[in-house]
């Protein structure tokens, strides 16, 4: 596993105003859509391309463009439905796929309601949108789910993740160099109810509102 932490200025900046509680959901929306934007730049460094000949108005080139077949973009809802329209502003000719999950609030595992994906996922590339990796449980079962289908690497894109999550993760994926976890920041630590320590607080409702 390859763990990359986006480390800007702009998405620091950025990630302070998400942080701090009396940002509303409205800012924190477009905010939101705007480091993705900026970390999707970052998780897109290895999509795959192809050599493509071209001709400008002056002289024939050899240009790139993205590889067939088409990566695959996967929000995990609800928060990270939040996360979409800032990631194939990048990638707009992705295809996306659904996977709803939601932590059990006794146990924290995670339990997956919807899934709205091709059952084959053979050679593709896949980018897993999950804005905060707090236990790692429903990332480890959203990877998994993807690799068992035949995915061909998988880039979680996060806001923020804990030193928990990512040991979590480790020891389910650690071996495999084609899972990538790409984030704003790495936090100090998990809180007894497993929020993310500072954090930002329950990233679903700050988007969404509490419902
Ligand atoms: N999910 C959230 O929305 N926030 C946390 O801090 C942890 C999990």
């Amino acid at each position: 596993m390859r763990l990359h932490v986006a480390d800007h200025p702009l998405i620091a900046h950025k990630l302070t105003v998400l942080r701090d509680q009396r940002t509303e959901s409205p800012t924190f929306r477009l905010l939101v859509d705007e480091l993705v934007t900026l970390l999707a730049y970052e998780a897109t460094r290895d999509v795959r391309v192809d050599k493509v000949q071209i001709t400008t108005p002056v002289a024939s080139a050899v240009g790139t463009h993205l590889a067939a077949p088409r990566p695959i973009v996967v929000p995990i809802l609800r928060a990270g439905l939040g996360m979409l329209e800032g990631m194939t502003r990048l990638l707009p000719t992705a295809e996306v796929g659904f996977l709803g999950m939601q932590r059990d609030e006794t146990t924290y595992e995670a339990i997956t309601y919807a899934n709205r994906l091709p059952d084959d996922l053979s050679g593709r590339q896949c980018f897993v949108l999950d804005p905060m990796l707090a236990t790692g449980h429903t990332l480890v079962a959203a990877i998994n789910y993807l690799l068992e289908r035949g995915a061909r690497d998988v880039t979680a894109i996060c806001l923020l993740a804990a030193p928990e999550g990512l040991r979590e993760l480790d020891e389910a994926v650690g071996t495999r160099g084609d899972v990538t976890i790409v984030t704003a920041a790495v936090d100090e630590r998990l809180n007894e109810r497993r929020y993310i320590v500072p954090g930002l607080g329950d990233a679903g409702d700050r988007l969404y509102g509490v419902v």
